[in-house]
């Protein structure tokens, strides 16, 4: 049966003109009020470890007898509010409403008119120890122990932890960015100005204010800062890398042969990009996820810098997000299937436009399906989180985080795609693009315009009929598995085959595993070998057979970690205690969340002691949400 949420058909703007709240994860009342324009000035203080200064809001009255603005803050200080320069009365919530923090209340002050339909507030804020949205590092946790670092990662409720905001993707505004720091500064608006100098006090180093202005509307989520000791290059005519000087020409390598060819294939399938510039910058390895799509600056973690360009994947999956996300975002996090199920898609158009040939994204979309069964295994195939819009009411959507909502939606595209023949589907894509563009779009607005848009096509309209919308978007569970083309993935079947033959019969099988059976393949082929023969039934792989193999295709001493995550998991599973060390080992370099999940996952069961050991050694190296995360682990393998 299929359970419609109450709010599941009602339109953005009601009756009274008044917006409806949309996002279930928000404490703004967004309906009343709604921000246009943020103005961070903020000073980076590396020895407080925090985050100090004034934050401007512009807001909208939406709802002309509203005097109370609410905002959402997060384990913030906040010490003066000002509305249109007189002093506000504000309060902050006694306690925090879990998990969306403390709402900060606003009362505007007598002298304020009613009838003045824009109110800027003024207010002081500092971040606190237990921020979630900023990781600081030491100089000792930095690739040349010179300077300290400090970046921020706000998707999705983190904003609200660095400063007073309506922390919803359902609200835009522009931003201005006045970052003091003594060390560079990035942030995803676009350079602007000239950098003032002020000394510092008792010998210590002045800072310089960086600033940025972002033009285009974006939600508070987009919001992004770093500062540490970066330097840059070029990778294209309109792209630079930033990253550590010492990193810097790797870096370069990695991109430079592909960023413009994406950037092109996707302005041809979708519109000319609207940001200017597209950059990368390749973060410290605890950054917690592959990629985020920071408006201007792509934030990437140093993993992709794998010496063999074979993960700029993950650019092609910033860069897409440049339209979905970025131009075109989810109206809340219940929708975020039309952010990351768009972005898969678009990213695998791109892969297919720069190799000339489907079959490339075909098997990019075959680990995708292998990471969506590995999704709703985790979850239970019953489970919310499996819908491709679960219900967040209540919920943290951090929890909700699953490869659902890439996997999931990108399917569901790749469906029409194939139901209406590309021709007709690629006249839709800029159409939406174009529709939602500076806007936020929920699930209803995306199938409304889909059908209004062939109504008048009766072969295209009939097929669009039989659609059936409440399964796909509230069945949890899989979707229909589309035909993929597995040219590229059979060769890694045919060799799992192999292997599993040699370790199920091992006297009758005469197969002699040698580098050459893997010389002609990509890392991924790799990839999609080692998780073919992780889902074997009742594992038959010997601990003598993942040394052999470690040796025989050089796995143990790649620098791809795509490859080695999922040997050492191989392994773990397989209870070879020659990976057990270096999993430790790989867990004190790496703390992106895709690789550190799986790893503490089997590392738990198969040796608790080295695992506990190991968190305890790094857990200052983590980033906090994956901090969090891991604790989360050890306590469900308690
Ligand atoms: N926007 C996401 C990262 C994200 C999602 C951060 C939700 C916080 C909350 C980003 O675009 C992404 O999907 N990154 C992937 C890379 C990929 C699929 C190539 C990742 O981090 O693995
Ligand atoms: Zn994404």
């Amino acid at each position: 049966m299929v359970i419609r949420p109450a709010s599941a058909s009602v339109a953005k703007t009601g009756a009274a003109g008044m917006h409806q709240r949309r996002d279930p994860n928000t404490l703004a009342n967004y309906n009343e009020w709604m921000t246009t324009d943020t103005t961070a000035d903020f000073t980076i203080d590396f020895d407080a470890k925090r985050l100090k200064g004034t934050v401007h809001l512009t807001l909208e009255n939406l709802a002309k007898d509203s005097r109370q603005i609410i905002l959402d803050t997060s384990f913030l200080e906040v010490s003066s509010v000002r509305a249109n320069d007189e002093t506000a009365e504000y309060q902050l919530a006694a306690s925090r409403v879990e998990p969306y923090g403390t709402p900060l209340t606003i009362s505007l002050p007598a002298k304020t008119e009613p009838s003045k339909s824009n109110v800027t507030l003024s207010i002081d804020v500092a971040t606190t120890k237990d921020c979630t949205a900023l990781q600081w590092l030491t100089p000792a946790q930095t690739s040349n122990k010179k300077h300290p670092y400090i970046f921020s990662q706000c998707q999705a409720i983190h904003a609200r932890s660095l400063f007073p905001c309506q922390d919803t993707p359902d609200v835009k505004s522009t931003f201005t960015f006045n970052i003091r720091s003594p060390l560079p500064v990035l942030a995803s608006g676009l350079p602007t100005g000239p950098k003032d100098f002020q000394p510092g006090e008792d010998g210590k180093s002045g800072t310089l204010l960086y600033t940025f202005h972002q033009s285009i509307p974006m939600p508070s989520y987009l919001f992004a800062l770093a500062s540490g000791d970066i330097a840059s290059a070029s990778i294209g005519p309109r792209s630079t890398v930033w990253t550590g000087p010492e990193e810097l020409t790797a870096s370069q390598w990695e991109f430079e042969k592909d960023t413009e060819a994406y950037i092109q294939a996707a302005e041809k399938i979708v519109y000319p990009y609207a940001w200017t510039t597209y950059n990368v910058l390749v973060l410290p390895p605890s950054f917690p996820y592959g990629g985020m799509e920071n408006p201007v600056y792509t934030f990437a973690t140093p993993t992709v810098v794998s010496g063999d360009r074979q993960n700029v994947d993950v650019i092609a999956h910033e860069l897409s997000h440049s339209w979905s996300g970025n131009l075109v975002s989810n109206a809340s996090w219940e929708h975020f299937w039309l952010n990351e199920g768009w972005t898969e898609y678009l990213e695998r158009r791109i892969i297919a436009a720069v190799h000339g040939s489907d079959q490339y994204r075909d098997f990019s979309a075959i680990i995708g399906w292998k990471a969506l069964e590995d999704s709703i295994a985790q979850f239970g195939e019953d489970h919310n989180f499996t819908k491709l819009i679960p219900d967040l009411k209540g919920k943290d959507p951090d929890d909700a985080f699953s490869s659902v909502p890439y996997e999931k939606g990108f399917v569901f595209l790749y469906h029409f795609e194939k139901l209406l023949g590309t021709e007709k589907w690629d006249k839709f894509i800029p159409h939406y693009f174009t529709t939602f563009k500076q806007k936020s779009v929920d699930s209803y607005e995306f199938k409304a315009t889909l059908l209004d848009f062939f109504a008048n096509d009766v072969d295209a309209a009939k097929k669009l009929q039989n659609v059936d919308w409440d399964t796909w978007f509230y069945a949890p569970g899989f979707p229909p598995k589309p035909d993929f083309d597995t040219t590229l993935a059979d060769q890694c079947y045919a060799l799992a085959d192999k292997w599993q033959a040699l370790a199920e019969n091992h006297k009758e099988s005469d197969f002699k595993p040698s580098a050459k059976d893997i010389e002609s393949w990509t890392a991924n082929q790799s990839v999609v070998f080692l998780e073919r023969l992780q889902s074997l039934p009742h594992h038959p792989i010997t601990p003598d057979l993942i040394n052999l193999m470690g040796s025989s295709y050089g796995y143990e001493s790649s620098k791809n970690v795509e490859l080695v995550s999922r040997f050492y998991t191989l392994g773990l599973m397989s209870r070879a205690e020659s990976v057990y060390k270096p999993t430790a080992e790989l867990l004190g370099k790496v703390g992106r969340m895709k690789f550190v999940r799986p790893l503490y996952r089997q590392l738990i069961m198969r040796d608790r002691k080295l695992a506990e050991r190991t968190f305890e050694e790094n857990r200052g190296f983590y980033h906090p949400i994956c901090r969090g995360m891991v604790e989360k682990l050890f306590e469900k393998h308690a």
